[in-house]
């Protein structure tokens, strides 16, 4: 494809080289795209019509919502409600899965999202951003149980993707055959192919972590971390730089822009439940474009994509990024 393509370009070539396609995938991607765009100008407009600050609601995670995540959640759900792509919905900001009405029209797919990333920053003007996994919902089930969201590992994720609202608005997307970035054009109101096959360097000097998690991480991040604080005199004999935006969108695409290793791993804090991050809508996702890029996504000990999901809002430990970079925790979690 052509860099400058319209992303509606590119999905419709992708339906023609598949003829047995229905075209619903396209569909709810097209779906996907409507969505993000509002919510893009909701993200740009903020104050002006004043939707920042907290809506002092709590999600079943116990987070307290902004105003943005719930406006972002009803922008993405109601959206995919009006197509007839999806046999249900799931999302970080819904307690449980969402059915649709008796009489409505069931399609072939399943979504789950993130609506708002990175929501802490959203009164402080920094990047945030939309993630987001297609499955295939069982054949003959009318209406999708959680269980039947859990059913596959991420690596049967039809298409995984996240629109990222920064300096420009970008939606990267992966449907299993590499990963394309497209920015959206404001003037015209359409997403064109602007970073076409994004590869992730192999190598990289530069980490991202919640450093003030240090005293509860455990031995294998504790080791790899002060490796890197060593710098050049220390065993990885290079110096390290560091980032940590806390929206995971932003640390994702700068690692698919210019390398890095980004870390939320499994610490004493948070053993309880699992990890931060949620596996369903934040972990799947972002491992599937990471792999999809070259790059490698673990948990620590195991592969992201080839955990089985047992519960919708679950939280996982997550390292990703640069291929030979991750290739160190990993060996250092089996040393
Ligand atoms: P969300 O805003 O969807 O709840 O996700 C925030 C996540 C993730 O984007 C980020 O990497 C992490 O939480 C930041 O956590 P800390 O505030 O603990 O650094
Ligand atoms: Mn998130
Ligand atoms: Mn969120």
């Amino acid at each position: 494809m052509q860099i400058g393509t319209s992303l509606t370009h590119c999905l419709i070539k992708k339906q023609q080289a598949h003829p047995d396609a229905s075209g619903e995938f396209t569909l709810l991607m097209n779906d996907i795209v409507s969505a993000c765009k509002v919510i893009s100008s909701y993200v740009n407009k903020g104050n002006l019509i004043g939707i920042l600050g907290s809506a002092e609601t709590e999600n079943i995670q116990g987070e307290t919502q902004k105003k943005l995540d719930i406006i972002s959640n009803d922008v993405f759900t109601d959206t995919l409600m009006q197509g007839t792509q999806v046999a249900a919905l799931a999302s970080e900001e819904m307690d449980e899965v969402y059915h649709l009405p008796a009489n409505a029209k069931r399609g072939k797919y399943l979504c789950v999202y993130d609506p708002l990333d990175g929501s802490s920053n959203i009164d402080v003007n920094v990047t945030v951003g939309t993630i987001f996994s297609v499955l295939r919902a069982p054949e003959g089930v009318e209406n999708p149980s959680e269980q039947d969201f859990l059913q596959p590992p991420g690596t049967e994720q039809v298409a995984a993707g996240y629109c990222i609202y920064g300096p420009s608005t970008i939606m990267v997307l992966t449907t299993g055959e590499g990963v394309n970035g497209f920015t959206l054009d404001m003037d015209i109101g359409e997403f064109k192919l602007t970073h076409p096959n994004i590869t992730i360097p192999e190598d990289t000097k530069e980490f991202a972590i919640n450093m003030s998690n240090q005293r509860f991480w455990d031995a294998p991040v504790k080791r790899y971390i002060d490796e890197c604080l060593i710098g050049k005199e220390g065993p990885r004999g290079k110096d390290f730089n560091m980032r940590w935006v806390a929206s995971m969108v932003a640390e994702v695409h700068r690692i698919l822009t210019r390398g890095g290793v980004f870390l939320y791993p499994i610490d004493s804090k948070i053993r309880a439940q699992g990890g931060k991050l949620r596996l369903m809508y934040e972990a799947n996702p972002m491992a599937m474009i990471i792999e999809q890029a070259g790059g490698m996504a673990i948990t620590g000990p195991e592969r992201i994509l080839d955990i089985k999901p047992h519960k919708l809002h679950q939280r996982v430990p997550v390292i990703l990024g640069s291929k030979n970079e991750v290739q160190v925790l990993s060996d250092y979690h089996k040393a």
